[in-house]
This record gives C-alpha cells, sequence and structure tokens, in this order.
C-alpha cells in the first residue's frame, strides 16, 4: 500500500521505515531540511537498535523516501499518517500545533479521499478536531472531498522501537467506519499473523487508551519509588519486596523497579497532559498529581543524598557520572534524571564528569561548551580525580565495573546508584559506601 507519515521523529521514522521492510510504499514528510537531507544521505539522526539497515536497506529498495514537499507527501499514500510531536503547552495541556498543522495541510493538497491516522499520543476529542481543521480548509477550497480520520495510538519503547513496532503487543485501532478498519486492517496485516492484535474501537475510547496505558505504567513506577522511600525509613531492602510482590501475577515484574525517577519524551508530558484533561471536565485527578508529585521528588533524590553525603558542602566537587541517556539504549535526554540532578550540582558549584555510550552528543547539543560539564571518552575516564560516583541510566556496560578500580579512582569511596544495579554487600567488601533506592538506608 502507499503511505505517507508526516514527522520523521521516533514514532514516524521506525513506523515508516517498520513499513517499508514488509512490502509497503512509504514517503516521509518532515519540516526539518537537514533530517530530510540527511536520511536521504542514510544518515540517521536518532540512535535506535536495528533502525540505520532497515532504513538504508528500504531507501535502496526504493520502498522509502524522504521529503519536505508536503504536497508530494499528500498525493502520495491513501493513509496518511500524522506522527509529529505534540509536546506539553504552558499549562501542561498537550500543544496540538503541529497535528492541526499537519492535518490543514493535508486537507489543503488532497485531491481524492484520504485516511488521516493520528498516530502521536493526542487529547481526547483531537481527531474531531482534526476533522474540523479539514473541513474548514476543504470549505475554502471549494471542494467536496471525503475523509477518515482514524485514531491509531503508538505503543514502542524508545531502545526497542524497531522490535516493539515489528511485533506490537496490540494494534489499537478507533474508527466507526467499516471500511476504514479493513483498509487499515489490510495496512497492518504483516504484523498480525499469528495472533488477532488488532483492538477496534471507538475514536474516543482509542485516544484515551493511549493515556491510560502510559499513566498505568508511570503510576506504577511511582508507586515503587514511594515504596522504596519507606523502605529506606523503615530498614527494609525494596529489592527484595520488587520480587516479593512481583512473583504474584497479578501485580507482575514489569515496570516496578524503584529508581531516580521516569523520564523521556512520554510519561512526564503524558502524565501531566491527562492531568489537565480531566481537570478541565471539572475532575480532580487525584491519582495522577500524586505520580507526577512523587516522580518529582524522586528526581531529586541522588542530589539529596550526595548532600548529605558531603555535609551540604557540593562546592568544587567534581561527580562521576555515569548515564546520561532518560534510559538504555537510546540517546534521549528528554527529561533525563541526569538532567536534574547535573543541573542542582552545578547550581551549587559542583562540576560533573560524564560518561554515556550513545549521549554524549545530545548532551552536548543541549548544554554546548561549560567549565563545570566533561564529557569523558569512557567509563574508566569519567572516574579520574572525581570524588564521588553516580549512576543514572542502567547500560549493560556499567553492571559489572571493576569495583578496585572506582575504589582508587575516586577521592571519597561512594557509589550512589539510581538505577540499583549492584548488591550492596558486595561493593562494600570493596570498602565503597553504597547508597541503592530502597536499600534500607535513610538519607
Ligand atoms: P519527535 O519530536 O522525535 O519528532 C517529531 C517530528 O515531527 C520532528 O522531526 C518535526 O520536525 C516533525 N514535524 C513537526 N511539524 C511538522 C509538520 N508540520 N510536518 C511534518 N513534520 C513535522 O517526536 P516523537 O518522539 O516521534 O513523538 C511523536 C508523537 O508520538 C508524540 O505525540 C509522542 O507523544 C508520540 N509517541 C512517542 C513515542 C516515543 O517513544 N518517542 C512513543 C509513542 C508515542
Ligand atoms: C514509554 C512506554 O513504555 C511506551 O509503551 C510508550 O509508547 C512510550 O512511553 C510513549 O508513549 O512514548 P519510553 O518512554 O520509551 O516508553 O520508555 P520506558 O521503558 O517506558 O521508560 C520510561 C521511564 O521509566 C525511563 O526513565 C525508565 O528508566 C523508567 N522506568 C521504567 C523506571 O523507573 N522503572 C521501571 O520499572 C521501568
Amino acid at each position: 500500500m502507499k503511505v505517507t507519515v508526516f514527522g520523521i521523529g521516533y514514532v514516524g521514522l521506525v513506523q515508516a521505515a517498520v513499513l517499508a521492510g514488509v512490502g509497503h510504499n512509504v514517503v516521509c514528510v518532515d519540516v526539518n531540511e537537514k533530517r530530510v537531507e540527511e536520511l536521504k544521505n542514510g544518515q540517521i539522526p536518532i540512535y535506535e537498535p536495528g533502525l540505520t539497515p532497515l532504513v538504508q536497506d528500504n531507501v535502496s529498495a526504493g520502498r522509502l523516501d524522504f521529503t519536505t514537499d508536503a504536497k508530494r507527501g499528500v498525493e502520495h499514500g491513501k493513509i496518511q499518517f500524522i506522527a509529529v510531536g505534540t509536546p506539553p503547552d504552558e499549562d501542561g495541556s498537550a500543544d496540538l500545533q503541529y497535528v492541526l498543522n499537519v492535518a490543514r495541510t493535508i486537507a489543503e493538497y488532497m485531491q481524492e479521499h484520504r485516511i488521516v491516522v493520528d498516530k502521536s499520543t493526542v487529547p481526547v476529542g483531537t481527531a474531531d478536531k482534526v476533522s474540523a481543521q479539514m473541513r474548514e480548509v476543504l470549505a475554502r477550497r471549494g471542494v467536496d472531498l471525503g475523509f477518515d480520520v482514524v485514531s491509531n495510538p503508538e505503543f514502542l519503547k524508545e531502545g526497542a522501537a524497531v522490535a516493539d513496532c515489528q511485533r506490537p503487543d496490540r494494534i489499537i485501532i478507533g474508527t466507526d467506519s467499516a471500511a476504514v478498519e479493513e483498509k487499515m486492517r489490510e495496512l497492518y496485516a504483516p504484523f498480525n499473523r499469528n495472533h488477532d492484535r488488532i483492538i477496534v474501537m471507538d475514536v474516543r475510547s482509542a485516544e484515551l487508551t493511549k493515556y491510560a496505558a502510559n499513566c498505568m505504567l508511570a503510576t506504577k513506577i511511582s508507586f515503587m519509588n514511594e515504596i522504596a522511600n519507606l523502605a529506606e525509613r523503615l530498614g527494609a531492602d525494596i529489592e527484595h519486596v520488587r520480587q516479593g510482590i512481583g512473583s504474584d501475577p497479578r501485580i507482575g515484574y514489569s515496570f516496578i523497579y524503584p529508581g531516580c525517577g521516569y523520564g523521556g519524551s512520554c510519561f512526564p508530558k503524558d502524565v501531566q497532559a491527562l492531568v489537565r484533561t480531566a481537570e478541565k471536565t471539572g475532575y480532580q485527578p487525584e491519582l495522577l498529581k500524586s505520580v507526577e508529585a512523587v516522580n518529582y521528588r524522586q528526581k531529586n533524590k541522588l542530589f539529596e543524598h550526595l548532600s548529605h553525603y558531603f555535609d551540604g558542602d557540593l562546592a568544587g566537587k567534581k561527580i562521576a557520572l555515569w548515564g546520561l541517556s532518560f534510559k538504555p539504549n537510546t540517546d534521549d535526554m528528554r527529561d533525563a534524571s541526569s538532567r536534574v540532578l547535573m543541573e542542582a550540582l552545578w547550581e551549587v558549584g559542583a562540576s560533573v564528569q560524564a560518561y554515556d555510550p550513545e549521549a554524549m552528543n545530545e548532551t552536548q547539543r543541549i548544554y554546548g561548551n561549560r567549565a563545570d560539564l566533561s564529557l569523558m571518552g569512557t567509563k574508566e575516564a569519567a572516574l579520574n580525580g572525581a570524588d564521588a560516583l553516580v549512576i543514572c541510566t542502567e547500560w549493560n556496560i556499567f553492571k559489572a565495573p571493576d569495583f578496585d578500580v572506582i575504589k582508587d579512582a575516586l577521592n571519597y569511596p561512594l557509589i550512589v546508584d539510581g538505577r540499583n544495579q549492584y548488591e550492596p554487600s558486595i561493593v562494600e567488601s570493596y570498602g565503597l559506601a553504597y547508597y541503592g533506592i530502597g536499600r534500607g538506608r535513610s538519607v
């Protein structure tokens, strides 16, 4: 099938490449000329395992192309995906300007029926707004062309985006049109072979399903962080508690890892956006507001512990930092816990010596050159002359370090572990002080 994808970010690019990979013919449109140019030259703007060969192979095969020419994009696909950003606006609601811009663009150039698919994460009622904008443009053009708007939210995780897209747990299709359902089933048939992963529902329920999924996951994390904080005060070890409750299949093991808070481009913004949506209906979402508040507090924990250890005297201290991205296997720094820590350290006159396997360029892009940030070539180099080590992201290469090397390199023998990577007794056997999250030691 001929498909067009507006927005070549994490979602748009991965979705486009995966659709092309099963034989669909995909044109991607973006307003970012540099990004389009780079992609045309085989340069992939984001780090995502498996993405580079998938894009390059499909470009070579002529099934995947990139353009800034929106008219060409609208002419190409019977199905038009909207996969642009929906960042928070000033009050935390999802900012729909990019989505609605694309809707108007499609209406501006379409010459025949189009199926417009909201792939971006958008608040309930957005499909109606997309339709209204399109109708307005079509009326101005004086043409009578039909279109359908479908909600088809994306559930991929960064760091596993290609695999998630190729083998989705479910494909949510929000539509009340049998003809549209049939087309969407045809599009997704290659991903729906062994058992039926497609769940069809009305548009508003599909839109809410996306927020409910992210908010449920964020709730699990904040719940666990709350229990971890309690465990510290009560002298219990959250790692035992995690296993103890995860073994109940009604609770499950996933998304109950305590840590230095959830980050990324989605949980923080989506929890906030659902809170605003709820408030606009006159409903106070107490649970969701607490999920947000607990996460905000959790992101400060690493700094609080360092401050406690150094008796509030962090000025002039140099902190080694392992892991900058908001989670492993991505270079994404959006809302990363490392940023909260670094900015708090800089505020009190401390400096940071950091290493991350993929997010160094992104960190450099965000913070530029500053005297209190050194980006080092290896995890060992980040330790040299540092006063203490903090771990913000659980990359594999941090999992089994040489604790003797760490002990020798640091001026003070302290590891502050925001992702509970080590057994406290093992670390301590090397003469290092260890602080994990919820491991029986209160700050
Ligand atoms: P992104 O910021 O990485 O990419 C968005 C792209 O859209 C950019 O390249 C931008 O230049 C482009 N764009 C903006 N206006 C445009 C226009 N008028 N025409 C064409 N292109 C335009 O965003 P993302 O992380 O891919 O997220 C996109 C949406 O998907 C968001 O709503 C997000 O919440 C949702 N989502 C993201 C993820 C994720 O893991 N990143 C997962 C599921 C859902
Ligand atoms: C999340 C969802 O998992 C995806 O299903 C969804 O499509 C996506 O948001 C989205 O809407 O954009 P992502 O943000 O890529 O995906 O990453 P996650 O693996 O969910 O991790 C998010 C944050 O939670 C990370 O900072 C991670 O460190 C943290 N986390 C995760 C924990 O602190 N504990 C856990 O047990 C799991």
